[in-house]
């Protein structure tokens, strides 16, 4: 049987060699390689997409968290409200900026509870920083409500959220930031790390475009210290390439979804429904099982490959011990991390892939 790999990165290279191999031959023949006139290119189609005044292009996903939450003076001193179930690098960034995280729980689709984010402000709140896990949009009206109402900055961690929307606004556009990554395992890739924020506020990006760049504001002044977060022009003529095959990406990722709804038997499979007015991208497809582990087994035996994300919660990792969390503080957080189980769903599956994992997934949690 024809293993179903969880992703294939190999096979998207193998589909765009010709023009890949000719767009990278030309930039290392340029000799510009560190950002110019091919980010600021991309900077500007990915605002226009977006719709958004001002995209920065930088190194990672992670930066564009830190460098944002730097831009609006996030630091010492204030807590940033974010949820414990997402990628690790959420929480990190806040922690970089000197700022301390405040976790709120989540909600049945993984998403963090605006109900939960209320009751965690106080008076030293500075920010709320919904992640739009799996390409799922956080439920952007009440915790633009909340924030309003409270004079608190919505740092969007839209990592894996390119091209999601919700109300047709796109998905990072509704905070005073949004952050994204470009990590060659999101729905738009690169081949190694980059990021870029996405803001309507003018000031902001001048001061995350000088703090990627050490600071600078011209070639001898430093105004603030920076860091060193800028695009490599390689990276910006790749997403370029493969901005032009986004809307088919993700419109095979979202018929793959389609088709696991249709099949998957919701008494054996909790996959939470998308959203009235919600057009998600799946960069992941999680569904919550009994028996998580002997199934993730026993998929893998059939040469089916799947991931967790993410199985131990962020206050339950070492390095948020000084936090002070105890198993049970967010509890549908850590149940749901013993039961989420991400299933294969990227663009090279077709219909017969996905009914084999179906197959599979039912054969054993009905025995
Ligand atoms: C939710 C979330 N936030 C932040 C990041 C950090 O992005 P990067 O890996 O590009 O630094 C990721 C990447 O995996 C992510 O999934």
């Amino acid at each position: 049987m024809k293993p179903i790999p969880y992703v294939d990165l190999a096979a998207q290279f193998a589909a765009e060699r010709g023009v890949l191999e000719r767009r990278i031959a030309s930039v290392l023949s340029e000799g510009q390689w560190i950002g110019g006139a091919q980010v600021d290119a991309l900077e500007r189609r990915i605002a226009a997409r977006l719709g958004c005044a001002h995209t920065v292009a930088v190194g990672s996903g992670t930066d564009a968290l830190v460098l944002a939450m730097k831009a609006l003076d996030i630091g010492p001193g204030d807590e940033v409200i974010t949820p414990p179930n997402s990628f690790v690098a959420s929480t990190a960034a806040i922690v970089h900026t000197g700022a301390t995280p405040v976790f709120a729980d989540v909600l049945d689709d993984q998403t963090i509870d605006p109900a939960k984010v209320e009751q965690a402000i106080t008076s030293r709140t500075r920010a709320i920083m919904p992640v739009h896990l799996s390409g799922r949009t956080a439920r952007m009206p009440e915790l633009l409500a909340i924030a309003k109402a409270h004079g608190l900055r919505v740092v969007e961690d839209a990592a894996q959220a390119f091209g999601s929307q919700q109300g047709g606004r796109a998905t990072g556009t509704f905070g005073d930031v949004g952050c994204f990554s470009a990590h060659p395992l999101k729905n738009l890739n690169a081949m190694g790390d980059a990021g870029f924020v996405a803001t309507d506020d003018d000031a902001v990006a001048g001061r995350i475009r000088r703090l990627r760049n050490n600071g600078l504001f011209d070639r001898n002044t430093v105004v603030e210290w920076g860091t060193v977060s800028r695009l490599d022009t390689l990276q910006a003529v790749i997403l370029d390439h493969r901005l032009d095959g986004l809307d088919e990406v993700i419109a095979r990722r979202r018929a793959n979804a389609a088709r696991y709804r249709a099949l998957l038997d919701p008494s054996l499979v909790f996959h939470p429904a998308s959203r009235p007015g919600d057009f998600d991208t799946f960069h992941t497809f999680v569904v919550q099982v009994d028996r998580r582990d002997a199934l993730q087994r026993f998929l893998a035996d059939r040469g089916i490959g799947t991931s967790i994300h993410y199985p131990v919660p962020i206050h339950l990792q070492p390095a948020a011990g000084a936090l002070g969390h105890m198993p049970g503080d967010f509890p549908v957080t850590e149940r749901q991390a013993g039961r989420i189980l991400s299933l294969p769903i990227h663009q090279f599956l077709d219909d017969d892939d996905i009914t084999r994992v179906v197959a599979s997934l039912h054969e054993f949690l009905r025995c």
